[in-house]
């Protein structure tokens, strides 16, 4: 994979990921050229391989957190780079911290340098387990900075800030996205969210483990939504963040069960103890993004669980 053409370049950090590797997608389709920038923590090279032998795509394995140096120049830097689910940033919560702190001055200073639009995947975590229900952006979080959480919760935050200073200190033209729970294909089997976990057990037959009593809620976002909110983003938005999520809330229970019957698995539910810090309700309130960029999901739950389902299948064969 080599970038040989003239177009607009676009660098993702994370570009190997679940969301990057959507993202990476889209800006190709846009007529751009991307520069996708991996360290493999989480992500891994199948999740491009299908755009493998197009010319406007390069990818480079690099750590973010170690100075990014690229030459030419750049329109845009989004930065995607960063341990997702809790189980993989409960494994590895120094680098959490890292990829929120260090490397997002890295790639705002790339930004910087070559005068780019500069976008944060930031995270509905910015919430913590929120006092206020849906949550707007203006609402400013009840986050426990020292629970098991805080590794990714307080280095998303941090992140906002530094985009928020640099645009300020430097002009960098700066947008902050916070993404809601967002599901599809190429999301790790092993990534420990309720998605994955129920539909690899409800494909292998497994018992279904909800936590609790599975009344807390979440809300659910088909990757190619949200992918067009980030595209929305960049062409609208502004330095302030944006809520891209879907409002439509589920129970995990509701979720669980709706799983197992579009599987048609015979898998039972079974409860487990509910993990510490563990979200009672998450739902975006999308008002801004529906005024500020005309956008709202389009694709319904059951579509787009119906589509990641389809891709576990092909995997877990
Ligand atoms: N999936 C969601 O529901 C969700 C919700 C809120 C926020 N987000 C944010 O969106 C972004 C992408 O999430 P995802 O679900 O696609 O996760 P993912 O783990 O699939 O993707 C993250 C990618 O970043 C890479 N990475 C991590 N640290 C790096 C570093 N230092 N240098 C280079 N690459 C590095 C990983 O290898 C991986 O490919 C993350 O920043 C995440 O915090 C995701």
């Amino acid at each position: 994979m080599g970038a040989t053409s003239v177009k607009e370049r676009a660098v993702v950090s994370g570009g190997a990921g679940f969301i990057g590797s959507h993202l990476c997608e889209a800006l190709l389709a846009r007529g751009l050229s991307v520069l996708a920038l991996d360290n493999f923590i989480t992500g891994s090279r199948d999740n491009l391989a299908h755009l493998r032998g197009n010319p406007d795509l390069e990818f480079r394995q690099a750590d973010v957190n170690h100075g990014v140096f690229i030459g030419g120049d750049v329109r845009y830097v989004l930065h995607f780079a960063s341990p997702a689910s809790p189980p993989q940033y409960d494994s590895n919560p120094i680098h959490t911290l890292k990829v929120g702190t260090v490397g997002t001055m890295n790639m705002l200073g790339l930004a910087r340098a070559k005068k780019a639009t500069f976008l944060l995947a930031s995270t509905s975590e910015v919430y913590g387990d929120p006092l206020i229900h849906p949550q707007p952006e203006s609402y400013w979080g009840n986050v426990n900075p020292i629970g098991p959480r805080g590794c990714y919760d307080e280095a998303k935050r941090c992140a906002e800030a530094y985009a928020m200073a640099y645009h300020r200190t430097h002009q960098v033209d700066t947008r902050i996205i916070r993404i809601f729970n967002t599901h599809g294909p190429r999301m790790q089997v092993s990534d420990g969210r309720a998605v994955p976990n129920f539909m690899a057990q409800a494909i292998r037959g497994e018992p279904i483990t909800v936590y609790g009593d599975g009344s807390q809620t979440r809300s659910l976002c088909y990757v190619s939504d949200l992918v067009r909110g980030v595209l929305a983003v960049l062409d609208r938005g502004d330095e302030f963040p944006v809520n891209l999520g879907n409002p439509e809330e589920v129970t995990m229970l509701e979720l669980a069960e709706t799983i197992v019957l579009l599987a048609g698995s015979k898998s039972e539910i079974v409860h487990k103890e509910l993990p510490i810090d563990d979200p009672k309700q998450r739902r975006p309130d999308i008002t801004h993004a529906r005024k500020l960029l005309g956008w709202e999901p389009e694709v319904r739950l059951e579509d787009g669980l119906g589509r990641t389902l389809e891709y576990f299948r092909s995997v877990l064969r």
